[in-house]
């Protein structure tokens, strides 16, 4: 199956899903926060957008793969992709994960800078998958 066929059109719905699935809780962190549902938060966090992530790379890895090379880990956005996706998981892990439990100012900053930094991240990955520059 190639470049373009049924199963590699599916496994770009499943890569759009996981990547809807890994950032739109982030927009309603703070808000649950506030009311209190920090405990809610840090379980999805940790059983739903992390996992989530994980199959965003897995999908996107399985595109590649399935394009017979049409699509290269050699080209530019796919490599920058990679290197942008390990950025979010360290956000994810090392920022947000730790401050969702933790009601400290210091820990507030901290999940806003980590929610702020991926949304960036999002938009350059949304730019990378879209222009796809050095395709
Ligand atoms: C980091 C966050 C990422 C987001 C938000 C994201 C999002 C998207 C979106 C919205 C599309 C467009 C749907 C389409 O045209 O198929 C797409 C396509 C694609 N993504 Fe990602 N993606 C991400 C990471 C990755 C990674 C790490 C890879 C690894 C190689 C990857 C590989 C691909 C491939 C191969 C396509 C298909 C392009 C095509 O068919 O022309 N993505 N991605």
């Amino acid at each position: 199956m190639g470049y373009e066929g049924t199963t590699y059109n599916i496994f770009q719905i499943l890569h759009v899903i996981a990547a809807i699935a890994a950032f739109g809780p982030l927009f309603v962190y703070p808000r649950l926060q506030r009311a209190g549902q920090s405990a809610t938060v840090a379980k999805l966090h940790n059983s739903f957008v992390i996992p989530a992530l994980v199959l965003v790379w897995v999908f996107g890895m399985g595109l590649q793969g399935l394009s017979d090379q049409v699509i290269r880990v050699a080209d530019l956005w796919v490599s920058l992709s990679i290197v942008v996706w390990i950025a979010l998981v360290a956000i994810s892990w090392f920022m947000i994960k730790p401050s969702l439990r933790d009601d400290s100012e210091r820990a507030g900053k901290l999940l806003s800078a980590g929610i702020g930094m991926t949304h960036v991240l999002l938009v350059v990955s949304l730019y990378l998958m879209v222009f796809q520059p050095g395709a």
